[in-house]
């Protein structure tokens, strides 16, 4: 079975808020410092999703310039077209990672942050982002490994069950591993690619670490069944994750990766 996220009203105000902490905050400037966006250029985001990444890509490239936003959610669409609401520079509509629906060759530069690894169809996706981007336009891409977890548990089998559940809310929860030649293979040159850490030593409930952790007993709990985790197992990882933030020993550590590409 390969349950899915459903990116409704609900779930885009969590995405947002998690989005919102400093962690994530720490990770849009890492994106934007790889982008370098100058006034005047045009930029897509596919899989804009609550759209702060666009917003601020927005008052980069000015009134002279463009982002477009495009995602498969209805409710993030509505969500950035809000937030971007007063910058006529920025525009919003929905479509598939896989079919695009923008014309050949017509953006200087392309980003997408956490979407390829839900996209099934990531050959064609790619294609796709190679197609709407100018001879000599660049990419930033940036996923996440979930291999690349660190996440302290007293009971660390329960943990790997758990996690394990968790990575069927992805098409592909490694695909930074093999990203790099399914990249050359849609044609792309590769920079360069980067680690973005996102790490918690202590508990802080604004955190990307505290967010995820909530998003995944959420979907843990209507998704478990599948994977042979009771709810008495589900809530029993919970709570052992509230003790060790009280003990002062709540440990977590994932790595995103970035890559910079050029057409
Ligand atoms: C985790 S959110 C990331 C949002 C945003 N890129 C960011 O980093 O703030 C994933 C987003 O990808 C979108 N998405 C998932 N599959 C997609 C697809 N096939 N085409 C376009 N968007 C997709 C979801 O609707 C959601 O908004």
């Amino acid at each position: 079975m390969n349950a899915k996220i459903d990116f409704d009203a609900r779930t885009a105000k969590m995405v947002e808020a998690m989005y919102l902490t400093p962690d994530v905050v720490g990770q849009r400037v890492a994106i934007l410092a790889a982008l370098r966006l100058m006034p005047g250029e045009h930029l897509v985001d596919i899989g804009v999703g609550p759209g702060l990444l666009a917003e601020d890509a927005s008052r980069m490239v000015g009134e002279e310039g463009r982002v477009v936003g495009i995602d498969v959610s209805d409710a993030m669409i509505t969500m950035a077209r809000t937030r971007c609401a007063a910058l006529p520079q920025a525009e919003f509509f929905i479509a598939d990672a896989a079919k695009l629906e923008l014309p050949d060759a017509r953006f200087d530069a392309a980003v997408s942050t956490q979407v390829y690894e839900y996209v099934e169809e990531i050959a064609v996706a790619l294609k796709e982002l190679y197609r709407v981007i100018k001879p000599g336009g660049r990419a930033i891409i940036l996923d996440t490994d979930w291999d690349s977890i660190v996440w302290h548990a007293s009971d660390p089998a329960l943990m790997r069950r758990v996690l394990g559940c968790w990575d069927a809310h992805l098409a592909d929860p490694h695909l930074p591993a093999t990203l790099s030649s399914k990249l050359r293979r849609a044609g792309f040159q590769v920079q360069r690619v980067e680690i973005v850490p996102m790490m918690s030593v202590g508990y802080q409930p604004h955190s990307y670490a505290a967010g995820i952790m909530r998003g995944i007993l959420s979907f843990v709990r209507n998704n478990g069944a599948d994977h042979s985790l009771s709810s008495d197992e589900i809530q029993s990882w919970y709570d052992d994750q509230l003790r060790l933030a009280e003990k002062g020993d709540f440990f977590f550590s994932l790595n995103r990766y970035l890559f910079v590409v050029n057409k």
